[in-house]
């Protein structure tokens, strides 16, 4: 059992900061972001969440895909920044758009979890459990990280990307992924703290913390890794594949990975220019872009490669 892309939507907070904005609020410049990472502007909320992002991610979808809300029977979101802990994000989404039919599970696995819900929903439809889903990934990063740290706060914006994907037979559907829990502090939150009556911790909940060095030598190696063993398990060569749409981090990630494939560049779509690094979200914004201006044509091979916290990492080939 395979699945086929439907659908795709996004909803990208209306206000923006552009490199100069930043550099008003920390030690920074136009030149050390461009440079460094390829960004030149971010999202940023003021009035949207998390839940209403995805909200509008998924109508576009569903709309784009022509699908019925109540005909979707799995919402798999993908998101570290979810406005409440309970209700989860994907059932207040499944309330506001009346998918009754539908289970609704939040799933966080950071920026390789667009691709993970996605794999995860690819074996419920192996499994003959569901047949047709919502995925989405929806982040808030600007209320997690620490504005006042200029190696982190210069490197994430804010976005939802949405795709509706149904069980197909037709379709050639692979997948791989991992994890590697000990370099977990290489990307830390923090914790909570604990108050219950034995303990009283009021510890303030630190910003993100990134080991960015230690990441970026993870993330170039992940990324061809990823990408070799799904052609090999599939006897694919590269020709075979029109996009690799790889998690959108820094642009010089993505070009060390065109350059370790020896693939042309024109085949790893970038938007990470216009949206900084949207965690989850960034897959499948730049997957919607790639399909409202009319890149795909039905029978394409794509791979999609997430890597990040965790350390988590996942790709997946689908044909479009
Ligand atoms: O989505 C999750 C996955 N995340 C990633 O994949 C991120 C992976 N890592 C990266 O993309 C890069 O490591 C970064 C973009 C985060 C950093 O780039 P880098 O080339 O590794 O820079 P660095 O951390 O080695 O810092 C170089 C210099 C330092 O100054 P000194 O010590 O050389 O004087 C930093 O303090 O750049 C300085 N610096 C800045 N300067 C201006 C750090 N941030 C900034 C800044 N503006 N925003």
């Amino acid at each position: 059992m395979a699945v086929r892309i439907l659908g795709t939507g996004r909803g990208i907070p209306k206000n923006y900061m552009t490199n100069d904005d930043m550099a008003k609020l920390v030690d920074t410049s136009d030149e050390w972001i461009k440079t460094r990472v390829g960004i030149e502007k971010r999202h940023i909320v003021e009035t949207e969440t998390t839940t209403s992002m995805a909200i509008e991610a998924a109508k576009e979808a569903m709309d784009n895909a022509g699908i019925k809300p109540e005909e979707i029977d799995l919402i798999l979101l993908a998101t570290v920044t979810n406005d409440k802990v309970v209700p989860n994000c994907s059932c207040q989404l499944q309330a506001e758009l009346g998918m009754v039919n539908a289970i609704a599970i939040d799933i966080n696995s950071a920026c390789a979890g667009f691709v993970v819900a996605l794999n995860t929903a690819i074996a419920y439809f192996k499994a003959g459990i569901y047949k047709t889903a919502l995925i989405i990934g929806s982040e808030t990063l600007s209320k997690i990280v620490d504005w006042t740290d200029r190696s982190t706060c210069v490197l994430f914006g804010d976005g939802s990307g949405a795709a509706v994907v149904r069980a197909d037979d037709t379709a050639i559907t692979d997948f791989v992924q991992g994890s590697d829990g000990t370099k977990g502090g290489a990307l830390d939150r923090g914790t909570w703290g604990v108050v219950n009556p034995f303990v009283k911790d009021d510890a303030k909940v630190p910003g993100l913390y990134m080991d960015g060095q230690a990441v970026y030598k993870f993330a170039v190696k992940i990324v061809p890794k990823c990408i070799e063993e799904l052609l090999e398990r599939n006897n694919l060569d590269k020709s075979d594949i029109k996009y690799y749409i790889v998690h959108q981090a820094n642009l010089r990630i993505i070009q060390t990975a065109v350059k370790r494939l020896g693939e042309p560049e024109e085949k790893f779509p970038v938007n990470v220019d216009r949206y900084g690094n949207t965690s989850s979200a960034s897959i499948p914004i730049l997957l919607d872009e790639l399909n409202r201006d009319g890149k795909l044509e039905r029978g394409d091979k794509i791979i999609f490669c997430g890597f990040g916290g965790g350390l988590s990492w996942a790709a997946t080939l689908v044909t479009w």
